[in-house]
């Protein structure tokens, strides 16, 4: 197992893990695309700066929300609602698929979290738990801002010149989206939490927080990362919320093994290795593996680490 240990490969994860032996992870923290429109289709350097340029170019859609994840636009009618509604099935299925190879190299009770958004997350979950994990949690990451999206109605009745656009005052077409979600799964114990914990440093979550509190399953007033040039995906995850994940989900013990098998810039392997944790990451995208490797040289250097993160 050493040989994969603090590696990143390159590549598509079902095939990477395939390669991986049994029983050897000791937890999964991962945040998959959640755009399921790019399931089955190309997902390479040249689509997704598109897709970038198209959110940034327009005024409609969202930033840093790849085109694709509902949220950055669409009408919802019927033929929209046919289209995802298959979009969102092949995207459980190709879950499914992913998490089959991610059970086989989990330990038992190894935890499993997998960010995604608060309309596909059931998805996920529904597929984790077909391949054989339970579900033990959601998590509620509130992010310290939410700009509403979607449609104002007044201001659009006001733009079409409708008489009494007031009366529409409020009515929007959704809700402010203030948090993402993390489901937590684990795989089966061996027997129980003791005989588990003791052959395989698995299964239990850590609680105690520093003011004594007892933790919650709700995570908020995390910070921001400082910008980095360098760093140029599109959905970077605050490096804080990862080391606060790490920390209650992982016990820093040496057995200890996580994997990012959508690795993306890396931010789940740095938390691991400032945590001192073992890790293994996958991305399928080349040019993001300059930028894992490049943020994990700098933590060997602690003057360097504070400029890059
Ligand atoms: C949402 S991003 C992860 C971002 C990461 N949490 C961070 O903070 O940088 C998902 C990543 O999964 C990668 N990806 C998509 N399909 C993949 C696959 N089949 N195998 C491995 N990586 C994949 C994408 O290239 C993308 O970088």
């Amino acid at each position: 197992m050493d040989k994969f240990k603090n590696k990143i490969f390159l590549g598509d994860c079902r095939e990477v893990m395939k390669k991986l032996p049994e029983n050897s992870v000791s937890a999964c923290i991962t945040d998959p695309p959640y755009n399921y429109e790019f399931i089955g289709h190309k997902w390479d350097d040249k689509e997704i700066r598109r897709r970038v340029e198209r959110v940034q170019n327009s005024k409609t859609l969202v930033k840093n929300i790849p085109y694709g994840s509902g949220l950055s636009g669409g009408v919802r009618n019927e033929s929209w609602y046919k289209k995802n509604r298959n979009n969102i099935i092949e995207y459980e299925d190709w879950c499914f698929e992913w998490a089959t190879e991610l059970f086989r190299i989990c330990k038992p009770g190894a935890t499993v979290l997998v960010f995604n958004s608060t309309r596909t997350i059931a998805h996920v979950q529904v597929a984790l738990e077909k391949v054989g994990f339970y579900a033990r949690d959601m998590i509620v990451y509130r992010r310290s801002s939410g700009i509403p999206k979607g449609i104002n109605m007044q201001r659009k009745l006001e733009q079409k010149g409708y008489d009494n656009p007031e009366q529409w005052d409020g009515w929007h077409s959704c809700l402010r989206s203030e948090w993402e979600s993390i489901c937590v799964l684990q795989k089966p114990l061996t027997n129980n939490y003791t005989e588990t914990l003791l052959k395989y440093g698995t299964g239990l979550f850590y609680t105690k927080q520093d003011d004594g509190g007892f933790q919650s399953n709700i995570l908020e007033n995390i910070g921001r990362d400082k910008s980095q040039k360098f760093n140029v995906h599109c959905t970077v995850k605050p490096l804080a919320l990862m080391q606060k994940l790490v920390d209650i989900f992982v016990p820093k013990v040496k057995e200890s093994l996580i994997i990012d098998p959508f690795a993306g810039s890396g931010t789940t392997l740095v938390a691991a290795k400032l945590e001192g944790i073992n890790y293994i990451g996958i991305e399928l995208e080349p040019s993001y593996i300059d930028i894992i490797e490049k943020r994990l040289e700098a933590i060997s250097d602690p003057q360097e680490t504070c400029s890059l993160f």
